[in-house]
């Protein structure tokens, strides 16, 4: 049975909310999410969420951190299922928070299946995506009637992840104006190789934005030939989104936010279990 502290009917299950946390700055959470967080009697999150909005979550809530922990490897998704559905036989309202949204490269939709077909009750509350948003802090555009009339949002990371089918990136030179690439630093050699086999120009403007939103932003702007190699001297890092194509050029500088005083990934101290944050 789940807790129901205002005294009023007992369900079965509480209700899980897969929440978006934004990019990381915590003014980019939506009034639905911010709403959840300072009501919810459990909480389960990764490190890609600012450390602000897990002060918003009310004292007697229960929190689980189920991400990558220095040195090793995030919780496997079974595990968070589980995590997910035990909470929700003890609560009443399970958030469960992902960093940017939870439906874009987030295993929003395997959680969300996982939890329906068990009868638990599951919404989505979509987030502002780190794709356009870390971009848009370095006056970037993702679109421009200039620069054509599609962008791909797309995973470099796609050879790590054996379950998903590669990427075509040949092909994706040919049919998208714009790429927004989301893990893209491993391999972005490879893809820089692949996308000009597959037409596109060494000259094509390219961007990387680093911890897009927060302290720490760093934005590198240069031509596709030599993204890789200057992504390399500059030493950037994780998390950072790729953008390559015309909208590159679009950029206007002036428009461009302030990055916000907040931390994101958040720190950890290395655990031996899940229900730990510092
Ligand atoms: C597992 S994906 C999650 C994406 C997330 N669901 C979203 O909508 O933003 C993690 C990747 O998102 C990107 N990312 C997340 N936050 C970022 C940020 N603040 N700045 C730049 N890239 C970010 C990086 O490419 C990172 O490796």
């Amino acid at each position: 049975m789940s807790s129901d502290s205002t005294g009023g009917m007992v369900l079965p299950y509480g209700t899980v909310y897969l929440v978006g946390a934004g990019p990381g700055d915590p003014e980019l959470l939506t009034l639905k999410a911010h709403r959840l967080l300072s009501r919810c009697d459990a909480l389960v999150h990764d490190a890609l969420v600012p450390k602000a909005l897990l002060d918003l979550v009310p004292d007697h809530c229960e929190r689980h951190f189920v991400g990558k922990r220095r040195g090793h490897h995030s919780v496997p998704q079974p595990s968070t299922n589980a995590v997910l559905v035990e909470l929700a036989t003890r609560h009443r309202t399970v958030v469960r928070l992902k960093g940017g949204d939870p439906f874009l490269f987030g295993r929003g939709g395997e959680e969300a299946a996982h939890l329906a077909a068990r009868g638990i009750p599951v919404e989505v509350v979509p987030g502002v995506t780190s794709g356009i948003a870390a971009p848009a802090y370095a006056g970037i555009p993702v679109t421009h009637r200039r620069a054509g009339s599609s962008v791909t949002f797309v995973t470099g990371h796609e050879e790590v992840d054996k379950r998903r089918p590669g990427v075509d990136w040949q092909g994706l030179a040919r049919s998208s104006d714009g790429l927004v690439i989301y893990m893209g630093l491993h391999n972005l050699e490879r893809i820089c190789m692949e996308l000009m086999a597959g037409g596109l120009d060494p000259a094509t403007p390219a961007a990387v934005i680093q911890q897009g939103t927060v302290l720490g932003q760093r934005t590198l702007v240069a031509p596709l030939g030599v993204l890789a190699e200057r992504v390399a001297e500059e030493g950037l890092a994780s998390p950072s989104i790729v953008v390559v194509g015309r909208v590159v050029a679009e950029r206007v500088e002036a428009c461009a936010p302030a990055p916000a005083d907040a931390e994101m990934p958040i720190p950890f101290d290395v655990g031996d279990g899940i229900a730990r944050i510092p």
